[in-house]
């Protein structure tokens, strides 16, 4: 058993989350920490909403509240539709958290007491009409590598380059679209990544055994252009104020307070609970603790160099990322996903169309894990009706339907195993522990087509043993067929139970068990499992487990969601 830390990037607070964001980071580490979790490891899985920037302050100003009111209704929203989802978070907090703001201001002591910080003179962009000094994201334009025209101050969001708001071309205010725009003079302090630069690249080397290549090449990639020292305040008033004399009026930059918000969040975990929990045994001195960050590509900087780098400089000993899953991008229908032109599947709007589980199935099986992926209604549809419904959902409404008028609602008695339930037993056993090392691994496009291949195993076994013939000559031999068919709804129900677990629940409930009867997928034996439910355990037909989408639905779905934009 070991201690796995599992984080996926904090969503910005504004802006309801769409299948992309759902795919790019809550989903696969929700994926990987429920199949950890059942490996009987001890997960400790943490997320959040990202507060603090100007996107927030933007936001709040547009819905005409205070900025504090705004991420208390938003972050409660996120919070729902995760909920929704499905998503087992041990805690899904808040990066402006008074825990946060303890983490951030230790962490920025030390960094400054060990000569990391720097003080310096910088001109920014200053709007004449707002009255205030343009951050990051209060300021749009042009993307000097890429031309795309709506690029933010920060970073472009086409081509994922990090800029500074002065490189833009054609620089216009986001508050009010002014461009009477001046450069000004402005105090800041930089966090110096040249001086950590060394020993950061150290560290960075010494992953490229375990590091996926995009990540360790994204990090490399960064270390060669050489590292700039980095601006950590903003003039802004929604954020943590800086702990430092003559600086009280400005506040830290976003992405200097979000990645230490995992350990904020994880505080507020244990703060929760105090006396069961400890957020110190996750992050310092914590050799004996696995961390494994989800996030989309765009992300992996950050991640990969600014985070380490930051908590480098403090001298202390925190638990620095072992594994990082960088995803691609998901499009709608090819293109984007865009709120404003009602352009795609918003996560709160998916929910209450399909049960989440229809969802997680399409969204893991077609994840953008080498490339970018595009979610189709026809694709979606598709997967629903065969995979879903015509392999596993026909399986299990068969073995049921059939075994209770045959035989009766319990689990048949007599015959015993045969050559043919032997090779099937060799045939699972041997994709099953394909399935398990592709999640372990966090290949999940290849561990859902391994767990399709067991769903059609099954399909396969009962074409060609033919119960409905045998039971003629051979009762005893249909009701052996049948009783390996019903183990093996509980044996898919086990292993659908990270992808779906609500499917999964109905499964095991036909069978009057939970979730709670699972048994640990470490040394999974097929042949054990499959004799698990004896003759004579009850069992009950129930409903369907899915519903079949008709063509009709889903060209009303594509209108909808306007596929056709
Ligand atoms: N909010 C950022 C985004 O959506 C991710 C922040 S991850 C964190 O791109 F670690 F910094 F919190
Ligand atoms: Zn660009």
């Amino acid at each position: 058993m070991a201690k796995i830390l599992i984080t996926s990037a904090l969503p910005y607070i504004n802006g309801v989350p769409h299948l992309g964001h759902m795919v790019g980071c809550l989903l696969p580490s929700d994926v990987y920490a429920r199949f950890m979790r059942m490996m009987g490891h001890e997960v400790l899985y943490i997320a959040g909403t990202d507060e603090h920037g100007t996107t927030s302050e933007v936001g709040a100003l547009k819905e005409g509240m205070s900025v504090e009111e705004y991420c208390d209704k938003y972050h409660a929203q996120h919070k729902a539709t995760y909920d929704a989802f499905e998503l087992s978070f041990d805690c899904f907090g808040r990066t402006s958290s008074s825990q946060n703001k303890e983490i951030t201001y230790h962490i920025f002591s030390k960094l400054d007491e060990n000569g990391y910080i720097e003080e310096k003179t910088i001109k920014q962009v200053y709007s004449v009409d707002d009255k205030q000094f343009l951050a990051d994201r209060y300021i749009t334009g042009t993307c000097p590598y890429c031309g795309y025209d709506k690029a933010r101050g920060d970073q472009c969001e086409n081509c994922t380059k990090v800029l500074e708001p002065t490189q833009l071309i054609n620089p216009r205010s986001t508050i009010s679209g002014s461009t009477h725009l001046e450069i000004r003079e402005t105090k800041h302090l930089f966090l110096n990544l040249p001086k950590i630069e060394k020993r950061l690249a150290e560290w960075v080397k010494s992953k490229e055994p375990f590091w996926p290549d995009v990540a360790y090449s994204i990090a490399q990639k960064w270390l060669k252009e050489g590292l700039q020292e980095r601006c950590i305040t903003r003039d802004l008033k929604w954020g943590f104020p800086v702990n430092k004399a003559g600086y009280e009026d400005k506040v830290f930059y976003v992405w200097f307070d979000a990645p230490i918000g995992y350990i904020g969040i994880t505080k507020q975990w244990a703060d929760e609970k105090p006396l069961e929990r400890d957020w110190k045994k996750w992050w310092l001195d914590a050799q004996d603790v696995r961390y494994v960050e989800f996030m989309g590509k765009d992300n992996v900087p950050f991640h990969s160099i600014m985070f380490p780098a930051t908590l480098l400089g403090t001298g202390e000993n925190w638990t620095f990322v072992d594994y990082l899953k960088g995803m691609s991008y998901l499009t709608f229908e090819g293109g984007k996903f865009s709120k404003s032109e009602h352009r795609g599947v918003f996560a709160d709007k998916a929910v209450e169309e399909f049960p989440a589980d229809y969802w997680r199935y399409w969204l893991m099986a077609n994840a953008p894990e080498s490339s970018d992926a595009s979610f189709t209604f026809d694709g979606f549809v598709s997967t629903v009706n065969k995979d879903l419904n015509g392999v596993l959902g026909n399986f299990a409404s068969r073995v049921l339907k059939m075994t209770a008028s045959k035989f009766s609602s319990e689990v048949p008695v007599g015959g015993a195993l045969e050559t043919q339930e032997n090779e099937l037993i060799d045939a699972l056993q041997i994709k099953i522990n394909n399935y398990f090392k592709y999640l372990e691994e966090m290949e999940f496009r290849k561990a859902l087509s391994e767990l399709r291949a067991i769903w059609v195993d099954g399909n396969n076994y009962i074409s060609a043993a033919e119960p409905w013939v045998v039971i003629k000559e051979n009762p005893e031999r249909a009701a052996a067929i049948l009783r390996v068919c019903l183990n093996l709804i509980r044996i898919y129900a086990i292993l659908s139970y990270p992808i779906m677990p609500k499917i999964s629940e109905n499964m095991l409930a036909k069978f009057g068990l939970t979730s709670q009867d699972m048994p640990s997928l470490q040394n999974f034996n097929v042949r054990r499992e499959i004799e698990f439910l004896k003759p004579t355990h009850k069992f009950e037909v129930g409903e369907a487990l899915f519903e079949r989408i008709t063509p009709e639905k889903c060209e009303e779905l594509k209108e909808k969601y306007g596929s056709h934009k």
